[in-house]
């Protein structure tokens, strides 16, 4: 067993919008208390799930009190994680009134053999262990399907901000999580990235540990996620893998997204395609570094 310098990145979605202070502080408490866990000596997966679990319950980012609404204005979140040293994962997808769709996921990886529940199922899964509700204010609305579909294709907006993070503990393990509330304006039943193990996160200490935020569509399509993975696996730097797999998504496809990009050896980059990403990292030197933009 090797000691390391921990080390945990955190981002709150990578987008149009400049982040607020209020989202600035926000990272730098989840910073530093994911940091924390880390300081310990505990596992890379319980910082990333804390870290996570303070961004979901804040209410200032999409994902957890604040995901966003589908088009039946009913909130449907999508989360994952995964570890380094076993390749073990756990996702939820389209998950319903639960205020912590990250712990979910974990659990999913730890008491069951399977990797993704979803829907109604993911609930009743989550609720079994008593995890905290998720009180819905606001009632669905009325639409038929074909003005929901109507709607979804007179849509030019595509806000999202998916939250997520990034670890390396003591032990040299790393470790990737995700939790959304999806993009703006989408079809009821529709499932991002994030959930998608390879596409929206992927943790292998082999390689690297990835966390990605963006538009789910184009991330989806060139699994992202994993493909930085397989990049740092060829030797190249965290900042390398992470410019060359954007540079195809926006060449090929005209995708938007951010990355978090963190290898086993503690180097890291934090790269988007978007006008500003809401991130940070902290190794427990100084103050946690929180920044609306990374070149
Ligand atoms: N990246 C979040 C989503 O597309 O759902």
């Amino acid at each position: 067993m090797t000691s390391r310098r921990p080390l945990i990145l955190a981002h709150g979605g990578a987008g149009s919008r400049r982040v607020t202070p209020a989202q600035s502080a926000c990272l730098a408490d989840a910073l530093a208390a994911g940091y924390g866990i880390l300081a310990q000596g505990d596992p890379a997966l319980a910082a990333v799930e804390c870290t996570i679990n303070l961004l979901e319950q804040s209410g200032l980012f999409n994902a957890g009190r604040g995901a966003n609404r589908q088009l039946d204005g009913v909130q449907r979140m999508d989360a994952a994680i995964m570890e380094g040293a076993r390749l073990k994962a756990g996702a939820v997808a389209s998950i319903e009134g639960i205020a912590h769709p990250i712990t979910v996921a974990r659990l999913v990886m730890e008491e069951t053999d399977h990797v993704l529940l979803v829907g109604p199922f993911a609930r009743k899964f989550a609720r079994h262990f008593t995890l905290d509700q998720h009180r819905v204010t606001g009632k669905p609305r009325r639409l038929s399907y074909g003005r929901i579909l109507a709607k979804q294709k007179r849509s030019r907006t595509k806000r999202h901000g998916t939250v997520g993070a990034v670890a390396l503990d003591r032990s040299g393990t790393v470790a990737a999580g995700a939790s959304t509330g999806g993009i703006e304006s989408m079809l009821p039943g529709r499932v991002g990235d994030s959930p998608l193990i390879g596409s929206g996160v992927y943790a292998d200490n082999h390689s690297g540990a990835v966390s990605m935020t963006g538009i789910g569509e184009g991330i989806i399509r060139l699994v992202i996620a994993k493909s930085i993975c397989d990049h740092l696996a060829m030797g190249k730097s965290p900042a390398v893998a992470a410019r060359q797999v954007l540079r195809i998504l926006t060449s090929r496809i005209h995708g938007t997204a951010g990355a978090l990009v963190l290898s086993p050896d503690g180097r890291f980059a934090i790269r988007h395609v978007t006008p500003h990403m809401a991130a940070g990292w902290w190794n427990g030197t100084g103050q946690p570094i929180v920044q609306g933009e990374f070149s």
